[in-house]
């Protein structure tokens, strides 16, 4: 007969523990490595609390090869950023149009939740696990978790998703969140796919990522700026054609990093046999207050802070593309931020559930 649960145990609950215990190659119980508390900088006590972390399958060059974002502890701050932003522009964890769904599903015996792609300070995921203290949820990403404090029906998984998920996973959850993770990732119908097997009967995947286009303060997309390799660079450079710079670095930068099988989500989800049950299309404002948008002013403020940081690191990313010359991806960087700073636009993003039927 089993005794009492072990810490790490109750931290995840049972099931989930002998799950682990059995198919996993390695795991630690985290206490902030070696202690269980430390001090701020203004001298306020913090307490670490123990996550379940485990690490599966993992190819530490692959997050290098394949994500070309600033990664793991670099990318913190946008991602929380980025967060932010979503959950005042989607009126909270997920939109008010599935909080029956989501509320139903949660008070299930054996609730659990993934966050596919969580990052490496998982936030969607650790809030979710505040709000449902009953239900375990699961981040999992490739880059190692940071850090910090963290609920005790939070769990950590290091795998790379190139490698599909893991065996167990099937049939399991709930709820399956995958938030800006699809458009880097290599195969983004198999992602998909994976996921849709992942879900227990009438479970929900919510998938939101960005649409790729720029919107002008009309609501209409915005034409970017095309380099024409058959003008000289001065004369493309003088001569937009009525192009758009920031709208044009938006793309190439999509070009960069964007998988050439990426779709809108809802095409996507009419890949898998799931049902798609709420699609809809959101407009982020730059740097003014959106034009009747919930939140618009603080969204705009927020939304021109992260496109501060994105622009920063851009250079690298544009770098890749061959068939652009330099002088080009340089205005595309100088010329695009100014206008953004002086033009009203809005980036786009679409959130998309799909659910899987008995
Ligand atoms: C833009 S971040 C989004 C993070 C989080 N979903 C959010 O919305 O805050 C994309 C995440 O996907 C993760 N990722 C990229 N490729 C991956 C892979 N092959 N396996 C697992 N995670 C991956 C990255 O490490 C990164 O944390």
């Amino acid at each position: 007969m089993r005794g009492r649960p072990l810490p790490e145990e109750e931290a995840c609950g049972q099931h989930e523990a002998k799950h682990y215990f059995n198919q996993l190659r390695f795991m630690y119980f985290r206490y902030n490595r070696t202690s269980t508390s430390s001090t701020t900088s203004s001298g306020q006590l913090r307490v670490y609390t123990p996550v379940f972390t485990t690490t599966m399958d993992v190819d530490e060059a692959r997050l290098e090869k394949t994500y070309s974002f600033p990664k793991g502890n670099a990318d913190v701050e946008r991602l929380e950023l980025q967060h932010q932003i979503c959950v005042l522009r989607f009126g909270g964890l997920y939109p008010e149009e599935i909080e029956g769904q989501v509320q139903h599903l949660m008070t299930q015996r054996d609730s659990e939740v993934l966050d596919v792609g969580c990052g490496s300070s998982p936030i969607w995921s650790t809030q979710m696990a505040k709000r449902f203290p009953k239900v375990n949820i699961t981040g999992l990403d490739l880059a190692p978790l940071t850090d910090g404090e963290y609920p005790k029906n939070f769990s950590f998984v290091r795998h790379d998703l190139t490698k599909g998920f893991p065996d167990e996973y099937k049939n399991r959850f709930s709820i399956l969140h995958c938030r800006l993770v699809c458009q880097q990732f290599p195969d983004p119908p198999m992602l998909i796919k994976g996921m849709a097997d992942c879900l227990k009967p009438n479970g929900l995947l919510l998938l939101i990522d960005g649409g790729g286009q720029t919107y002008g303060q009309d609501k209409k997309p915005v034409t970017p700026f095309k380099y024409d390799p058959s003008r000289s660079i001065t004369e493309n450079l003088k001569n937009t054609e009525g192009g758009s710079w920031h709208a044009g670095w938006f793309a190439e930068l999509g070009r960069g990093v964007r998988s050439p099988t990426f779709k809108p989500p809802p095409e996507l989800i009419r890949q898998t046999p799931l049902k798609e049950i709420m699609s809809q299309e959101y407009l982020v404002p730059y740097g003014w207050e959106g034009g009747g948008i919930r939140n618009g002013k603080k969204l705009g403020d927020l939304m021109m802070k992260n496109a501060e940081t994105v622009y920063k690191f851009s250079p690298a990313i544009l770098a890749r593309l061959n068939d652009l010359p330099d002088e080009i991806k340089k205005a595309l960087v100088t010329k695009g931020f100014q206008e953004l700073k002086g033009r009203k636009m809005y980036i786009h993003l679409w959130y998309t559930v799909g659910m899987r039927s008995e």
